[in-house]
């Protein structure tokens, strides 16, 4: 696959939909697939079991990719128990119109298999309101469904047989653009669950690699990550129809790197959304241009600051800039658009009548300079 959620979400390294089969005395199913591969998870567990024996099936999240499967499932596991955690049971309802057998449990709620137990850990809105965790006693294994997952379909299983490149990088655009929001939640429950002092041999997320080489790296990382502490670098963003808006947006960059702050550079018309909003996650500054069409923006810029909008980052500060022919309306548009996202505003910003002249484009550099000027002072 090459896009999640639809297609809002770019996939590059495709992905995995991770289902864990439990064999104990009791034989438990936590998480299922996305439907158009329930015929070939339930051909995977009858390799294992008739699956006609499990006895408890958990679904730790209701989101389509992980519930998927779980019509199959029910159908094929008449005797099995539905595990879901209180909100969840409304969202699996209200997404299936199926009387399955349920069980709600909340934190600290344990089901035995018999050697082991099955213990629960509500994890609202990470990242939904019904997300939930189960860890297998014994063996150690905290199965966190999209926590610590990644959009990445690798030859291996485990984080020590992969590109730690590629591991991190997918790690990080999962949380950039599915999970920031929720970092004060993050926060919360990573704390929440290292009280615990639970031994974790693996960390089995529903996406990805499974960690079991340190497996609290990730859980370390995500802590850094939900903290929001920016790098001292800039993002530009634009877009252009005559390449005016584009030489302020190189000017600008001239300007950062004058300063020597380092920038990276989004035409918005051909560059993938969710790599460009990895970036800003990173970056402390997000400087956004685009010239005026139909006395608004052009519509190409408009899906990454409702994004922006939506993902709440922190920390962050901006400014705008744009050509324009008569009426001029974009920069004020952006920086309205910066405002709603809680990015402050720390340049005035820059209109360029038609082509920008050379005094447009100094007025540019300085941008630059003056966003380099108060990223340097935020890191001080
Ligand atoms: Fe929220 Fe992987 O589903």
């Amino acid at each position: 696959m090459r896009h999640f959620h639809g297609h809002e979400l770019s996939t590059h390294r495709g992905s995995s939909y991770n289902a864990y089969l439990i064999v104990d005395e009791k034989i438990a199913l936590v998480d299922t697939v996305w439907g158009p591969f329930a015929d070939e998870m339930m051909a995977n567990i009858r390799e294992i079991v008739d699956p006609a024996q499990i006895d408890i099936v958990v679904a730790n999240h209701a989101e389509v990719d992980h519930s998927g499967g779980l019509p199959a499932v029910m159908r094929e596991a008449p005797n099995a128990t539905l595990i879901v955690s209180r909100r969840g049971q409304d969202s699996i309802e209200g997404h299936y119109h199926q009387p399955w057998p349920f069980q709600a449990v909340r934190t600290g709620d344990k089901v035995s298999l018999g050697s082991r137990e099955l213990v629960f850990v509500e994890a609202p809105m990470l990242h939904w309101p019904d997300s939930m965790f189960a860890y297998l006693t014994g063996s150690g294994i905290l199965m966190s469904n999209d926590a610590f997952g990644q959009h990445y379909a690798a030859a291996f299983r485990f984080n020590d047989q992969v590109d730690q490149g590629e591991l991190y990088h997918e790690a990080l655009k999962y949380y950039a653009n599915i999970l920031t929001p929720f970092s004060d939640r993050v926060l919360k429950k990573i704390d929440e669950l290292l009280a615990l002092k639970l031994p974790v041999s693996m960390i089995a997320p529903s996406h990805g690699i499974i960690w079991r080489d340190h497996p609290l790296q990730i859980v370390h990382t995500y802590q850094e990550w939900a903290a929001q502490t920016p790098e001292r670098s800039a993002v530009i963003l634009y877009d252009t129809m005559w390449q005016g808006t584009r030489r302020m947006a190189e000017a600008i960059g001239e300007g950062l790197l004058s300063e020597e702050v380092p920038f990276k550079i989004y035409h918005m018309a051909i560059s993938d959304r969710n790599d460009a909003l990895t970036e800003v996650f990173r970056a402390n500054a997000v400087i956004v241009g685009s010239p005026t069409l139909n006395n608004g923006l052009l519509p190409t810029i408009t899906p990454i600051l409702e994004d922006l909008r939506g993902l709440k980052f922190k920390n962050k500060i901006g400014a705008a800039f744009g050509s324009y022919g008569w009426s001029g309306e974009s920069v004020k548009l952006i920086e309205g658009h910066l405002q709603d996202s809680a990015i402050t505003v720390v340049a005035e910003g820059v209109r360029a009548k038609w082509q920008p002249k050379e005094e447009d484009l100094e007025a540019c550099r300085r941008l630059g300079r003056e966003v380099a000027a108060a990223i340097k002072g935020a890191a001080s």
